[in-house]
């Protein structure tokens, strides 16, 4: 039987995280290191936390990231950090076009393709961002939304570079709800035919996550669909007992 294909499983700790927690990702490392896993494992803390973090994974198999950065690689951006920055600071990813960002900071599609581009100039795997808002899918508007998001947030130079996309609803992050299975895999086709006709290659294989109330309990039914990757886990991913068992499921 042919081993089955490596997921990507990604924690966003979002604004959650002080010097203490950095204990939750060396016992995660730690169990892992135990129980050698054939997935790719990530871990995005605040930017407060990357470099401490990264230096406490260092040698491990779990990688680090940041949640967002800037397009341009220095200047007076006060409160901003580049992808430059990020990359010094020992983080290998960067997640960028989150829905929190896209909301509460307004970045536009746009925006969000100039951060992949400084992402990519500074050696940073990006994983981008899209997903529709409830009333958006109660319209029936979800794959338009997306492939909107597709068209505006990913530029043509990421063809021949490693990244993921990750399918977030807006409506599933935080709140415990989640898409039937169904409506996942219906997705995730979507965005797969976007990204080939887009990118190519590069979107042909590029991974494609799922996140928005993953759980333990639902973790292994949604990482085996069709064009499912892997995961991006929020509140899941904050606890090593909580996130593990997600990266079990892979
Ligand atoms: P939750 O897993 O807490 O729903 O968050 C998902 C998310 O936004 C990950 O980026």
């Amino acid at each position: 039987m042919p081993a089955p294909a490596a997921r990507f499983i990604v924690g966003n700790w979002k604004m959650n995280g002080l010097s203490a927690e950095i204990s939750e990702a060396a016992a995660l490392a730690d169990s892992l290191k135990d129980e050698p896993s054939p997935h790719r494992v990530g871990l995005c803390p605040p930017a407060t936390l990357v470099e401490r973090m990264a230096r406490k994974l260092a040698g491990t198999a779990v990688e680090v990231g940041g949640q967002d950065c800037h397009g341009s690689a220095s200047g007076a951006f006060t409160g901003d950090v580049s992808a430059e920055m990020l990359k010094e600071a020992g983080a290998s990813l960067v997640i960028l076009g989150h829905s929190e960002r896209r909301a509460y900071h307004n970045e536009t599609d746009a925006e969000v393709a100039a951060k992949v581009e400084a992402a990519l100039r500074a050696g940073l795997e990006p994983i981008i961002c899209v997903g529709e808002t409830l009333d958006e899918r109660k319209a029936g508007k979800t794959l338009a939304i997306v492939r909107g998001q597709i068209a505006g947030s990913l530029p043509t130079s990421l063809s021949g570079k490693a990244f993921a996309l990750a399918y977030e609803p807006v409506w599933a992050i935080g709140t415990g709800l989640t898409p039937t299975l169904e409506e996942i895999e219906e997705v995730h086709r979507e965005i797969r035919a976007a990204m080939k006709a887009q990118l190519g290659a590069s979107g042909a294989t590029a991974p494609i996550l799922y996140g928005g109330s993953v759980k333990p309990s639902n973790a292994a039914d949604i990482l085996a669909l069709a064009e499912v990757g892997g995961a991006l886990v929020g509140g899941a991913s904050l606890k090593a007992d909580d996130f593990l068992p997600i990266v079990r499921a892979g």
